[in-house]
């Protein structure tokens, strides 16, 4: 028993004996980043990543947030990861609802205003995104219905900032993705923010081709706090 404690004594100073004598090697982001994470969530940025959301319209982040959109409960039309929807079935825009994950610790500020968007980065097609991105939709809901627990849904009723664009992928430009996106103030305010739509929803409004919500959300000072997406295609291919 002894000889067993004073070995595994023993065992940690040298390790960190090692570490500290090591020169400090930079960490790889992911690991930085991702430390504290739960599965859900590193399963939401594998797909994600496989789905080449990120790096095409997301850089890499903490999923704090978990998006539900339920464009027909009955039917169970809601956005699963990388599911395909018919493109009849989301013409009215989706119910929206934002949970708080258990890595709360990112988060300072408990009740920031969050805003939700769905963009486009396959128009017309994935190959020739040459309108890329089209903005579909901005909501966002006022602080006070931001939930102050980890796990706690919002029931959201939000306010457009872009009215809702139902999905219309021309015929024969294959499978779009369409990212939704939760979004919270980067320095944390609690205050009501005032934002502004893009001038357009092509491009957002915006000159070259694959820009748009990364700008847009840059100029109004929102950072990304969570992620799902769909596909979607015209009958016609
Ligand atoms: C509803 O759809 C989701 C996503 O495609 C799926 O994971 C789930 O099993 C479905 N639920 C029912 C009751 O069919
Ligand atoms: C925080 O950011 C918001 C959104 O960009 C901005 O409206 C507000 O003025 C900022 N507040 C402070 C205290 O910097």
């Amino acid at each position: 028993m002894a000889v067993t404690a004073s070995f595994l004594l023993c065992s940690i100073l040298l390790i960190a004996g090692l570490l500290s004598a090591e020169p400090q090697q930079p960490q790889s982001p992911l690991i930085t980043i991702f430390n504290g994470a739960s599965t859900q969530q590193l399963d939401l940025i594998y797909e994600l990543h496989k789905a080449e959301i990120i790096p095409t319209v997301l850089d890499e982040f903490i999923p704090q947030y978990t998006i539900d959109a339920t464009w027909s409960e009955k039917k169970n039309i809601t956005a699963a990861y990388g599911n395909t929807l018919p493109v009849s079935a989301t013409q009215e825009a989706p119910k929206i609802k934002l949970t708080r994950n258990q890595n709360s610790q990112f988060v300072s500020n408990p009740r920031p205003q969050l805003t939700l968007i769905i963009t486009d980065p396959d128009a017309p097609s994935r190959d020739n995104p040459e309108w890329s991105e089209v903005c579909h939709w901005i909501v966002t809901f006022p602080t006070s219905r931001a939930p102050t627990e980890p796990n706690v849904e919002i029931a959201t009723e939000g306010e457009d900032v872009m009215p809702y664009k139902p999905p219309g992928p021309p015929p024969k430009t294959g499978k779009h993705r369409y990212v939704l996106v939760a979004l919270a103030p980067l320095n944390q305010t609690t205050e009501t923010l005032a934002l502004t739509p893009p001038g357009e929803r092509k491009r957002w409004g915006y000159e070259r081709e694959r820009t748009g919500l990364r700008r847009w959300m840059g100029e109004m000072g929102l950072g990304v706090v969570g992620a799902n997406f769909i596909y979607e295609q015209d009958e016609e291919q």
